[in-house]
């Protein structure tokens, strides 16, 4: 407890201006007792989840190219390259736009942010000219790289931490030694940001039609680089349409329905 306190209080933003916006609000979170203890209560149910420094799923049948999903995310210091396994219907869609997207851009409800391609080995932005891959013909084998991705500013400024950066060395640090009620806390200040939590239990990423919509995508599709064959291809894309249709896990969905 002591040490995570003397390590919140001890860090001395450099260049105030460069401080990603994520950084910010985990030195300022002050989450209450409730918070904790549910923070707590998370990390008892997962015992498992661990630093992985290296990829820990074994290869699969005939799987070709790399299997890393986002090696500079921040959150990768502690979840897996393909996180989301729960939601047993979306799992696959959101761990395939991992490749792409940085979490934070499904995990922080912000209306202010704007989203840009970030380069994250080069720390730049891009203009996105011939990223978008949708209606092309693609060839699975040769699956897409991990960079650049589709991320989240604030005013110009990256709103999310990366791996290399200081402050995420030592909470990546300051974990590996964490005793259960330390990590805690530190799970409840990382998390609190990520505020698509806040809602009910099926929302706790953005969901499928923020951005496949044709009325107003989350996305600025056109400034993002793709053409207007591809902005329509977001938007119109039957798969989220379908899932649109699911108001509960058990629920059945006739084709009538879905013709609506
Ligand atoms: C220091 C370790 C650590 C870091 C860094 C971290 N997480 Fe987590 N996260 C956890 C643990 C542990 C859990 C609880 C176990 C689980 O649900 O997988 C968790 C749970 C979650 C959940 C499930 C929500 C909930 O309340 O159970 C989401 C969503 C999530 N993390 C997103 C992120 C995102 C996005 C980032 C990066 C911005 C991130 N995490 C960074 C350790 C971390
Ligand atoms: C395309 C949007 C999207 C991206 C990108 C995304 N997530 Fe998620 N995530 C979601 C949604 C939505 C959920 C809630 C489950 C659902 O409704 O499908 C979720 C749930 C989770 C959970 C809860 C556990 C589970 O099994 O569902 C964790 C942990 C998580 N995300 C971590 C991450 C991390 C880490 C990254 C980046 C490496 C990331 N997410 C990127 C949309 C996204
Ligand atoms: C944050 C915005 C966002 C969210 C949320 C999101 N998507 Fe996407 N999705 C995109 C973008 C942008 C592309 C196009 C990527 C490209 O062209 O390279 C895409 C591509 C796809 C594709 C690939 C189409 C193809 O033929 O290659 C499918 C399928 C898809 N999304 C389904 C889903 C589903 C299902 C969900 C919810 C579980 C979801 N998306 C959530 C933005 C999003």
């Amino acid at each position: 407890m002591k040490k995570l306190f003397f390590f919140l209080m001890m860090w001395q933003p450099v260049f105030a201006a460069e401080i990603p916006l994520h950084q910010q609000q985990i030195e300022n979170a002050t989450p209450n007792q409730t918070a904790i203890d549910l923070s707590a209560k998370k990390l008892r149910e997962h015992k498992d989840v661990e630093i992985h420094e290296k990829l820990v799923i074994p290869p699969f049948h005939k799987q070709t190219g790399e299997l890393e999903t986002a090696p500079q995310s921040f959150c990768r210091t502690c979840h897996t390259p393909l996180p989301h396994e729960k939601a047993l219907r979306t799992r696959t869609f959101n761990n395939m736009h991992v490749r792409f997207m940085a979490c934070e851009t499904c995990h922080v409800e912000n209306e202010k942010l704007t989203y840009r391609w970030f380069d994250f080995e080069n720390q730049k932005q891009l203009s996105g000219e011939n990223l978008f891959r949708i209606g092309k013909n693609i060839d699975n084998e040769n699956p897409r790289p991990t960079n650049p991705k589709i991320a989240p500013f604030l005013n110009d400024s990256r709103i999310f931490l990366l791996k290399s950066d200081e402050f995420a060395k030592q909470i990546a640090a300051t974990w590996k030694t964490a005793n259960e009620s330390e990590k805690a806390i530190l799970h409840a200040k990382i998390h609190a940001p990520l505020n698509w939590q806040k809602g009910e239990k099926n929302h706790q990423g953005m969901p499928c039609e923020e951005c496949h919509n044709d009325k107003k995508s989350k996305l600025d599709l056109p400034k993002l680089g793709a053409n207007s064959e591809q902005v329509q291809a977001v938007q119109t894309h039957i798969i989220p349409r379908f899932l649109q249709h699911y108001k509960n896990d058990d629920q059945r969905i006739t084709i009538r329905e879905m013709l609506r």
